[in-house]
């Protein structure tokens, strides 16, 4: 295979090289998986308006997501059990991130700490918080991203209760792992990915284990992980999770024209119009088929991010052309962990800047702050 060049050559290495219950854990929809395609195919469905003969010379992607400079408007998205794509994932995302100039966000369920990103990083990075029924727990974990000097905290909404992917629960995938004879055998076929997690010293979820209440082991850690997600979270929690926090604040998975207002009414600094990566509401409209419409809503009250679906330069360009001040990729850079480590992510990352870059050339654009409607051929949105 020659050195991937798209996202979709990433995947391809990856599928080869992580143990199958994980790539599918990264890879995979809730039930149908129709919202996780849809979230693709809608992005295919906008076509972009072809200039000529207008000057491309000293071109810029570089903008900022509330009020941060980025090299261009691409972070990465907040993902669970990353160490298990490749050992010391999170670390490795972050790093490359940081030397790319985009945000990393580390996922409250993640594999390192968040005290392990802060040792390798030098900037300060995001982190996103999955608000648990333990309060007590939660006031922890602000506090530590506190005191890690993280630059905002990312409250995911979306999340009181687990979307099913039939993949994980067909390959017998809990949080934390158990391995069977048959995950020790997919592993053993995949040296580089054992050989990886043999040096690896983070195992389980490195936010959690000491942490909360009662939890010591492995197997207790698995059934406190199950039993914590609230239903009963309300915007409510917002206000005061804002309070203590008291820094810049993004609420993520935001779908609806209303929950957009409500999410403006609490003063965060943004939000992220998404569907889980089509992990959750299957059935739910793609991200981007709803971007215009919560734009048009809120847009000039707050500042409006997307994922979900993601997969290449192009699709950022016309999320943004759309209004998204700033987008995220979750899969596209997991894909390249997953295949390269470090290296695959920053592949993602120029893969994804270079195909940005020549699009909006070719579109007639220099300057990614400039881009907007306009560029747009046909949108069914
Ligand atoms: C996620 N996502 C996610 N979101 C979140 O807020 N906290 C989390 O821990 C996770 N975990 C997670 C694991 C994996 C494997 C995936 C693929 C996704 C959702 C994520 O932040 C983001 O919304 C989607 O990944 C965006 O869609 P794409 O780019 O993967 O299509």
């Amino acid at each position: 295979m020659t050195a991937p060049l798209t996202i979709a050559d990433l995947k391809a290495l990856a599928r080869r090289r992580v143990p199958k219950m994980f790539f599918d854990y990264a890879d995979s929809g809730s039930w149908t998986e129709g919202t996780y395609r849809a979230n693709e195919d809608d992005f295919a469905a906008i076509k972009l308006r072809q200039r000529v003969l207008v000057d491309m010379t000293d071109r810029s992607l570089k903008s900022e997501m509330i009020g941060q400079p980025v090299s261009m408007p691409v972070a990465l998205a907040p993902t669970g059990l990353t160490g298990m794509q490749h050992a010391d994932g999170e670390m490795l995302a972050a790093k490359a991130a940081e030397e790319f100039g985009v945000p990393f966000t580390l996922s409250t369920m993640s594999i390192c700490s968040i005290e392990d990103i802060a040792s390798v990083t030098s900037k300060p990075f995001w982190f996103q918080l999955y608000v648990m029924r333990d309060r007590a727990f939660i006031e922890n974990l602000i506090d530590r991203a506190k005191r890690a000097g993280c630059a905002a905290l990312v409250v995911t909404a979306d999340l009181q209760i687990l979307g099913q992917r039939h993949k994980d629960l067909r390959n017998g995938l809990s949080a934390p792992p158990k391995f069977t004879p048959k995950h020790i055998w997919q592993m053993a076929t995949r040296p580089q990915w054992c050989l990886g997690m043999a040096r690896t010293k983070r195992h389980g979820f490195g936010n959690i284990v000491g942490h909360a209440k009662n939890v010591s082991d492995l197997s207790s850690l698995s059934s406190w992980t199950a039993e914590q997600f609230d239903p009963r979270l309300s915007w409510k929690d917002v206000e005061w999770i804002k309070e203590r926090w008291n820094g810049k604040l993004i609420i993520k998975g935001i779908l609806d024209e209303e929950d957009a207002r409500a999410a403006a009414d609490t003063g965060a600094d943004a939000i992220i119009v998404s569907n889980h990566g089509g992990r959750q509401l299957d059935g739910a409209p793609s991200s981007i088929s709803m971007l215009p419409k919560i734009v048009e809503a809120v847009g000039d009250r707050i500042e409006v991010h997307l994922d979900s679906g993601i997969r290449s330069g192009q699709d950022v360009l016309k999320a943004v052309a759309l209004g998204a001040k700033g987008t995220y990729i979750g899969r596209p850079f997991l894909y390249g962990l997953g295949a390269m480590g470090k290296e695959g992510v920053e592949l993602a990352l120029n893969i994804i800047r270079k195909e940005m870059d020549v699009t909006m050339a070719l579109c007639g654009k220099r300057d990614i702050t400039t881009v907007d409607r306009s560029i747009i051929a046909h949108c069914p949105y």
